[in-house]
């Protein structure tokens, strides 16, 4: 617990006073009415989000509800709105605000659970449900024999876009998602091309066309590029769109 005389000793230290802005609402509360609430704390070195929230959590507001797991920006459990951007909490440090204000917001299109906690989890599953996101090979995989090796290129962009993390902040930047509800956004779409590239799976590209040929898949996409723009893993999102749309209109 950090106390009164602990903040007062770090502002005579020179650190500044920062504002935490949290939109704050239970939708399964009837009671509840969505609202905004300013903290002010005491901005220490290095401080990121995460370690503002949880110091907000810890002194002031017990009841605020947030998600973290790994602040390592893998686990893609933190993304919330900062400043009108969806961004990585536990990736974004308070520093990079100048003059020390800071609105949070809950990510988008996502189904909100509260304040600035939302089920990205159970749209992830759907999703990697629907894109068919696994391994289609004709023969059935017999675990005692080695893997087929690939060209180490390919590997490595098999790899690159496996590093994906879920975080949902693609959709949150999306314009055709708050059009089309069934949209697979970005993070489908790019598990379409992971999967299309990697000569393990051998379905082909008819195939592919049943799961995302229409205004859900690759032809709803408006190449805002506000995917890539905002991906905290800096996929190349437009790219393999792109590579996937050039296939499917051949079919
Ligand atoms: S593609 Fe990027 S922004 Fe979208 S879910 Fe994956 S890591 Fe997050
Ligand atoms: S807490 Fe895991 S990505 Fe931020």
């Amino acid at each position: 617990m950090i106390n009164q005389n602990d903040q007062e000793l770090q502002n005579e230290e020179g650190f500044r006073e920062i504002e935490i802005t949290v939109f704050k609402y239970n939708p399964q509360n009837k009671e509840s009415k969505p609202e905004y609430q300013t903290y002010k704390l005491v901005e220490t070195p290095g401080m990121t989000l995460y370690i503002a929230l949880i110091k907000i959590w810890s002194t002031m507001d017990h009841h605020l509800s947030f998600d973290f797991v790994c602040r390592a920006g893998i686990c893609g459990s933190c993304s919330m709105v900062v400043n009108g951007k969806p961004r990585l909490a536990c990736k974004t440090r308070t520093s990079e605000f100048e003059n020390g204000k800071i609105t949070l917001l809950p990510l988008p299109t996502f189904k909100h659970i509260k304040d600035l906690s939302v089920d990205t989890g159970n749209w992830m599953n759907a999703m990697s449900v629907k894109v068919e996101s696994w391994i289609h090979a004709k023969e059935e995989t017999d675990i005692s024999v080695v893997e087929k090796p690939i060209e180490p290129d390919v590997a490595q962009a098999v790899f690159d876009l496996d590093r994906c993390i879920e975080c949902g902040i693609c959709l949150a930047a999306c314009s055709t998602k708050i059009m089309h509800d069934d949209f697979v956004g970005a993070v489908g779409l790019n598990r379409t091309a992971r999967f299309a590239i990697d000569p393990h799976d051998e379905r082909s590209d008819e195939e592919f066309y049943e799961l995302i040929g229409d205004d859900n898949g690759v032809f709803g996409c408006m190449s805002l590029m506000g995917c890539e723009d905002h991906c905290p893993k800096d996929l190349p999102l437009q790219t393999k769109i792109a590579y996937m749309r050039r296939k499917m209109v051949k079919v």
